[in-house]
């Protein structure tokens, strides 16, 4: 864990880095894009300025195990300039709280005040279906260490900040109105962080369902707890991309939870568009 100025300097490093490439590009809004929803930036309402491979930034948290192919896409969605994540970093790779969230301190220093999440995410709440999108209300972050653990980054944020609000409200009615349109019924709830990489067990979300939880995903959590410390406006969705274990007889695999997101590609990206273009 590196202490407030090292872990600073890491950061502004890689925003200056960033800065440089971006050129006359500033981005207002990140967006990370979860896992099977990275085509968005391939889709047409994305105008691609430039692309920034991980492997390629100071500082940024890069696998060299898996070989961890991941960019920065800068693109305009309308007049918006977003800075794309295509490609996530995770807890489980064995990256730290601070490695993880690196990247969207570096998009704070560049001047965005915006975040997106997505993420794709197993269904605790009966009531959903795979394909669902499920609008991010609030979140437990209980099973993950926290993303501020360690001294405190002063010039980012406060030592014990306020977790009251962390979701956009107003961006609520942008999502209803976006999930309307494509015919589908709008979910809403609460995403918990588990540190994967295992799925959960039957009992565990048992559980997970009496604390409150309506999702379950890998991700988020501690990178929505970063930004808003940062003071960045936050909308997070899920694609549910299949129940929670033990709710269906099926066992869960990662191609399952790919081949969902891939065939709710088209949903996504009308959604995202709507979210980018009214955030
Ligand atoms: N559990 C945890 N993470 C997930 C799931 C799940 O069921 N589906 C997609 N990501």
């Amino acid at each position: 864990m590196n202490n407030a100025i090292q872990e600073y300097s890491l950061i502004k490093e890689m925003a200056d880095y960033l800065k440089e490439k971006a050129g006359d590009f500033v981005p207002s809004v990140l967006a990370i894009l979860g896992s099977g929803l990275g085509n968005y930036v391939k889709s047409e309402s994305v105008r691609i300025a430039e692309e920034i491979a991980y492997s390629e930034i100071p500082g940024m948290p890069v696998s060299t195990v898996h070989g961890h192919a991941g960019k920065f896409v800068l693109g305009y969605v309308g007049e918006i300039p977003v800075l794309f994540m295509q490609g996530r970093i995770h807890l489980y790779e064995g990256y730290s709280e601070q490695e993880v969230v690196r990247p969207i301190r570096a998009a704070k220093l560049m001047g965005v005040n915006k975040l997106i999440l997505t993420n794709a995410a197993g269904g605790v709440n009966l009531s959903f279906k795979p394909g669902d999108f499920m609008f991010i209300t609030d979140h437990i972050s209980s099973f993950v260490s926290s993303s501020l653990r360690g001294e405190n980054i002063d010039r980012l944020g406060t030592r014990f900040p306020d977790m009251t609000e962390v979701y956009s409200v107003r961006m609520k009615e942008v999502y209803d109105k976006a999930v309307s349109q494509i015919g589908a019924e709008p979910k809403m709830g609460v995403y918990l962080q588990t540190p994967g990489p295992q799925y959960e067990t039957p009992a565990e979300i048992r559980m997970m369902r009496n604390l409150g939880a309506d999702a379950v995903g890998m991700s988020t959590v501690i990178e929505a707890i970063a930004a808003h410390h940062a003071g960045l406006e936050i909308c997070g969705v899920s694609c549910i991309t299949n129940m929670a274990a033990g709710i269906l007889k099926q066992k869960l695999s990662h191609n399952e939870v790919r081949e969902i997101a891939d065939k709710s590609e088209k949903n996504f990206s009308r959604i995202m568009t709507e979210l980018i273009l009214n955030f």
